[in-house]
């Protein structure tokens, strides 16, 4: 059984709290983080920059969705910042998804690009709200699902998805296309906003390649305690 990445969801307002947050951890230990449209929408390319210089990750989580001449000229600046992974709404197309690429690969700096995947049903989202709110038919499963064969489709490196579509994604896309999965909970923590739950120990009996896990870790009085609980449970 694969054993996923850790990702930390740093949706902390400025670079102050990230300092304080990144403090907490050894020095020695290299994160993976997510830089959310808080942070980067206050610090700007910057904090990415500064990150990378601390030997972390970056996963660029600004979840762009526009036309396709416009999201492909972001994608050119994402991918000169140099980070490591970066997302979009699989519902702005496969067009859309297609320019994101050419982007990627015309910023790339050393010709590398970076990896990136759809959201395809935000993990926040129920049954009804899809239903009802946008019109869309059936199960959220089924509408994740059609989503990964759309972003793979395009050329995408995976999706986003919640837990519990991660094996039907592989079934269907393959084994090599990621599932990241956000909405990541230890066990008796609060699910907050989010609908669609699940343990790191069952991110990865369902095949997570990335669980992404915020509030747990962030607002915990000690958060290196708990990224190594997450660290114990899938190990
Ligand atoms: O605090 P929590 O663990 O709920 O954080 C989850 C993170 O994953 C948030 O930063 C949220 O924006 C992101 N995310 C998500 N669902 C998606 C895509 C991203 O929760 N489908």
């Amino acid at each position: 059984m694969n054993k996923p990445e850790i990702i930390i969801a740093m949706d902390l307002p400025n670079k102050e709290a990230v300092d304080l947050f990144i403090n907490q951890f050894p020095v020695s230990e290299s994160l993976y983080l997510k830089v959310g449209m808080e942070l980067y929408y206050k610090e700007g390319p910057a904090i990415v920059t500064y990150l990378k210089e601390k030997g972390h990750r970056i996963f660029l989580d600004l979840k762009m969705h526009d036309i396709p001449n416009t999201v492909k000229s972001a994608m050119r600046q994402v991918a000169s910042l140099g980070v490591d992974l970066t997302n979009l709404h699989a519902a702005g197309g496969k067009k859309m998804m297609e320019a994101a690429i050419e982007g990627l690969i015309e910023g790339s700096p050393d010709g590398k690009r970076p990896l990136i995947i759809a959201v395809t049903q935000l993990t926040s989202t129920s049954k009804e709200q899809m239903n009802e709110e946008q019109g869309i038919l059936g199960t959220v499963a089924d509408s994740a699902l059609n989503y990964a064969k759309v972003a793979k489709a395009a050329g995408l490196d995976g999706v986003v998805c919640s837990v519990h579509e991660a094996q039907k994604v592989h079934e269907t896309c393959g084994e090599g296309f990621i599932a990241l999965t956000p909405g990541i909970r230890l066990a008796g923590d609060d699910a907050h906003d989010q609908t669609r739950v699940a343990t790191p120990k069952r991110g990865k009996e369902e095949g997570s390649n990335y669980i992404v896990i915020g509030r747990s870790i962030t607002c915990a009085e000690n958060p290196y305690d708990v990224y190594q609980r997450v660290q114990g449970e899938i190990e």
